[in-house]
């Protein structure tokens, strides 16, 4: 099964993406870079706001609770049926509100200077993807500093024009071919996107999902009352052993 999924990469890469070139970054990259970072993280907004919702009952029971308090304080039938309105409308500004905070957070650390984060250290890198000389999706790694070698996965994005194409595979592999070259045990990543295409580029990749963390909050961003209750997500953790993997004994 997963020597078909292989095979049908490369494949498709072979036919349709004989322009696609995946390779380091550069400095000239730069703006194009963190124009694919920012829009794939704004699309996750509308995302987090709405379809996160289905995942969390604790918040949809958390609502009905707020709704009921509103309706014997007010005995308002108007508030009650403004009430889903408000709801959505506080998920959406609280979702992007963190979201801005978290690529504020990013801005001022790797993605300011991703040559000197990045590219300087042999336990780190980032790559994009060149489709017919342009620049359309990025990734990126830095060796974790726990014990047994594990490298993560990071800043993984796709321009939107040049998705289902195999862009997001050929950087994830190339990704994983630097782990297996480079002797580490595995690769991990987290994500809070609730979009399907995130989670299942990793599992085509072979990353086993290995728990999640609700509530998640990223390190170094701190949540008002008000974006607790209406900012929530579960974050996945997914692991590669790129040691033991049939996909990645090939790139051996
Ligand atoms: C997630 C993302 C990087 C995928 O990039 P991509 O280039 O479209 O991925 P690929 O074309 O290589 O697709 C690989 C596999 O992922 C799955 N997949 C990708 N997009 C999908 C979608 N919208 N719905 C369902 N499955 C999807 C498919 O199984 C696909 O294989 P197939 O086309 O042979 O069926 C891209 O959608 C993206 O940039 N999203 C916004 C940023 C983001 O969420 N990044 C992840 C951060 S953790």
């Amino acid at each position: 099964m997963e020597e078909k999924k292989y095979r049908k990469d490369v494949q498709k890469a072979q036919k349709g993406l004989q322009t696609l070139v995946v390779r380091k970054f550069e400095p000239a990259d730069n703006l194009k870079v963190q124009q694919i970072f920012y829009d794939g993280m704004i699309e996750r907004v509308v995302d987090t706001a709405f379809r996160g919702l289905r995942h969390h009952p604790e918040s949809l029971l958390l609502y009905t609770a707020m709704t009921a308090v509103c309706f014997v304080v007010t005995k308002s039938w108007w508030v009650i049926g403004l009430l889903p309105a408000i709801i959505l409308y506080g998920r959406y500004f609280c979702s992007r509100r963190m979201i801005q905070r978290y690529l504020e957070c990013a801005m001022t650390r790797d993605m300011k200077d991703i040559e000197g984060f990045y590219m300087k250290s042999p336990n780190s890198c980032m790559w994009v993807a060149v489709l017919e000389g342009k620049v359309v999706g990025m990734v990126a790694t830095v060796s974790q500093p726990k014990p047994g070698g594990a490298v993560e996965l990071r800043r993984m994005s796709v321009d939107r024009s040049c998705r289902r194409c195999g862009v997001g595979v050929a950087l994830g592999q190339k990704l994983v071919e630097f782990a297996v070259t480079n002797r580490y045990s595995s690769v991990v990543l987290g994500t809070s996107a609730y979009s399907p295409a995130a989670h299942k580029l990793y599992q085509r990749l072979g990353f086993q999902s290995v728990g999640f963390t609700n509530g998640y909050v990223t390190p170094g961003i701190r949540q008002s009352l008000l974006e607790q209750i209406f900012y929530r997500v579960r974050h996945h953790h997914y692991e590669l052993n790129v040691q033991n993997s049939k996909m990645t004994t090939k790139l051996k």
